[in-house]
């Protein structure tokens, strides 16, 4: 690993000696801006596990990348880094925040972009009747939405350049989500009401004018830092399901020297819906499967039975969830199911020394609380790796529910996923 000058790195990279939490830090620093994703995880625990577990390391490897938040931070500490994900944007959206990109060239299409009369030409243009992947585009957006976004969309269809176009792209995604009638605080998508939609109207150039500057911000930033280092750190986003296989030629077994990532906390169908949050801008995008990512994610496959894992801890939560709601207890246990093969997968690449860091969180599902933390330690062991230390954290930035009713019963209202754990393993 190249080490970096202070002067690089922000502030609280240098600071917070054993603090996990990092409250108050700023978290969005050069292109950990882009975008926002689900339960993302903040680029000072990526950091500080580096800093901590990977010194020597040249090659880090996310198997849940999302949008690449371990992947930047190891880009910028000089590292390969690869990862992979299921989602179609946050590959987009990950590719986008590892790659080097000439600073010059995207300001020059910014500035085209401003002088270029999008308004007229949303005047002009046949707005889109159908977007492939939504099912009733007028119950999403507003008419002049679709317009705006049509003349935007055909505008970013002519841009050259590759890696100034997926820029581009990156700042269009979240302008359809945030001129869309959804609510925008939600990550399953839900329409604004009646009454917020009479008020609703979006100025669709504006918030696109504003997501490229602000993320033209967050790539000077990392152009500044990737630029100085002596050799250009490789970035590979890949969307291999590593539930299935790691492919040899992608992550070749043992060469991995350090893994990062924040692994879903459950099935998409009743934690975050990763397919549902993305599929409005993956339509419009074109992107491939933007509405049906959800069931071939983690857990996504129902199973008729009850696994017995080497987990005693696990197969006793999945007991007491059974004993009252079976249904329930089969799709946790598919979940769990998925997790061990991921985790035999990743245990494989890994190379002898190296490290493994998870950060999950212990959900409760039907009033019981589900072990995760003990779960993929034990997991990892049953694979020869050995538990190196279990950090825990608040999580003051995470968008998570705090409270839900996971009894399902009206009322009942209980504190969950407010800590999240960092399980670190070696092997
Ligand atoms: C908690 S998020 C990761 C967020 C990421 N750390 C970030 O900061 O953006 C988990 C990710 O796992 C992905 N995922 C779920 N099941 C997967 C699988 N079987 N293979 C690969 N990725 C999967 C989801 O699409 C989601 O992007």
């Amino acid at each position: 690993m190249i080490s970096m000058s202070k002067t690089l790195f922000p502030l609280e990279l240098q600071s917070c000696a054993d603090d996990w939490t990092f409250n108050g830090v700023r978290t969005r620093e050069i292109t950990h801006c882009y975008h926002d994703y689900p339960a993302r995880m903040i680029p000072q625990v990526a950091g500080k596990l580096l800093d901590r577990f990977g010194k020597k390391a040249h090659f880090l490897f996310d198997p849940y990348c999302g949008t690449g938040t371990s992947l930047v931070e190891g880009a910028v500490r000089g590292i390969d880094v690869a990862g992979t994900d299921l989602n179609p944007l946050a590959r987009l959206i990950a590719t986008a925040k590892t790659t080097y990109v000439s600073p010059q060239a995207v300001r020059s299409a910014i500035d085209a972009f401003h002088r270029f009369p999008l308004a007229n030409r949303a005047d002009e243009i046949v707005p889109a009747t159908h977007v492939a992947g939504i099912t009733n585009l007028a119950f999403w957006f507003k008419p002049t939405v679709v317009r705006a976004l049509t003349a935007l969309s055909e505008y970013i269809g002519t841009i050259d350049n590759p890696k100034v176009k997926r820029f581009f792209q990156v700042a269009f995604s979240e302008t359809v989500r945030e001129s869309s009638n959804t609510r925008n605080e939600e990550f399953k998508l839900y329409r604004y009401s009646p009454d917020k939609l009479k008020t609703f109207n979006p100025d669709v150039s504006r918030i696109m004018a504003e997501k490229l500057e602000r993320n033209y911000k967050g790539l000077l930033g990392f152009a500044k830092i990737v630029g100085a280092l002596p050799q250009r750190p490789k970035a590979d986003i890949f969307d291999f399901n590593t539930v299935d296989e790691i492919p040899e030629a992608k992550i070749p077994a043992g060469s991995v020297d350090i893994v990062i990532t924040s692994p879903p906390y459950g099935d998409s169908h009743t934690t975050v819906a990763y397919g549902q949050y993305s599929r409005l801008s993956a339509a419009w995008l074109g992107l491939p499967e933007p509405h049906s990512i959800d069931s071939k994610l983690m857990g996504g496959r129902t199973q008729k039975q009850i696994h017995t894992f080497p987990c005693d801890e696990l197969n006793d939560a999945l007991q007491r969830i059974a004993s009252s709601h079976l249904a329930r207890a089969r799709e946790v246990s598919a979940f769990y199911l998925d997790l061990e093969c991921s985790i035999r997968n990743v245990s494989a690449c890994m190379r002898r020394g190296g490290h493994v860091c998870y950060v999950v969180g212990n959900r409760i599902v039907k009033n019981v609380q589900l072990p995760t933390d003990s779960v993929i330690r034990s997991f990892f062991e049953s694979n020869g790796l050995t538990h190196v230390a279990t950090f825990n954290r608040s999580i003051p930035n995470k968008r998570m529910p705090e409270r839900n009713s996971p009894s399902n019963v009206a009322g009942a209202v209980v504190s969950t996923m407010v800590r999240e754990y960092i399980v670190v393993m070696t092997r």
